[in-house]
């Protein structure tokens, strides 16, 4: 166990130059091999281990919706979810797992408590603009609102995906993955994502990492 732990270890070290040591572990391409061990020995080194992860490249996952992880491990799996990040890290991770581990995964994650980060003060105005962007949108941009698909409380349902607590740098990135049209096709957010700008992107971004508890 410890020294499968090691392994991983020095194959994330080396993930910056490629991913293919981590894509050849056997721990990825057994089948037997249970989602909570996946999750525990794999992916915490990214996502944290109740998924509650530090660094803002990789997204938090804890709390997330079950059938939303399921549908983007999928589409990392069969390449249609193909912005850099994600086909950098994730087609390798997912190439291997099969719909039960996909649907383990899910459940943990989802059934794991998000935590809100520690975010240093943030501009009130920048808030304010965020939230009102998130319950009422900009329609003189023609930009609707975020409310009503991804929740109240930013929770998410179904194939509607959590964004509350959610990393802000990552929230900035997917907007631009979905305004680029090509890294996530097929969505309702090439649409409601196209006409933000910048600075837009960046309140809402803010007030979701910080949604209010
Ligand atoms: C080496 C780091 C790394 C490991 C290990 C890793 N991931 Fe990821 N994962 C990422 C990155 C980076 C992204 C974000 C890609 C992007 O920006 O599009 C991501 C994205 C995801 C997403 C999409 C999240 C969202 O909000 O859309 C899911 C789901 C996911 N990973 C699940 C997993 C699971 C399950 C495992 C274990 C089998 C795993 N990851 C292991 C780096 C990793
Ligand atoms: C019509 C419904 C709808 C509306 C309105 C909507 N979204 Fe989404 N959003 C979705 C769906 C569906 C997805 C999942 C897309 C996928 O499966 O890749 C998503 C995904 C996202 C993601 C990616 C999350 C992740 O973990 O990678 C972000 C960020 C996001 N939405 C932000 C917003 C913001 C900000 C607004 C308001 C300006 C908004 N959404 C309005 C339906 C909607």
């Amino acid at each position: 166990m410890q020294c499968k732990k090691i392994l991983m270890a020095a194959a994330l070290v080396m993930l910056g130059a490629s991913c293919s040591n981590i894509e050849r572990s056997r721990n990825l391409s057994d089948p037997l091999i249970t989602a909570r061990t996946l999750a525990e020995q794999v992916c915490s080194n990214c996502h944290g281990i109740d998924g509650n992860s530090v660094s803002p490249t990789y997204p938090r996952l804890a709390g997330q919706q079950a059938a939303y992880i399921v549908s983007q491990l999928t589409n990392f799996r069969g390449h249609q979810r193909s912005d850099p990040a994600g086909s950098e890290y994730m087609w390798g991770l997912s190439r291997f797992l099969t719909d039960e581990q996909i649907n383990g995964l899910a459940e943990y994650y989802s059934k794991q408590t998000p935590r809100r980060a520690d975010v240093r003060k943030i501009d009130p105005a920048l808030l304010a603009t965020g939230k009102e962007i998130f319950e009422k949108g900009v329609p003189e941009q023609n930009v609707i609102a975020c409310m009503p698909c991804h929740g109240p409380r930013a929770e998410g349902i179904g194939a509607f995906p959590r964004l509350a607590y959610q990393h802000a740098d990552y929230i900035v990135k997917q907007l631009t993955v979905f305004q680029d049209n090509v890294g996530r096709p097929g969505t309702p957010m090439e649409f409601v994502a196209h006409p933000l700008t910048g600075s837009e992107k960046n309140s809402i971004a803010a007030y979701l990492q910080s949604f209010p508890e």
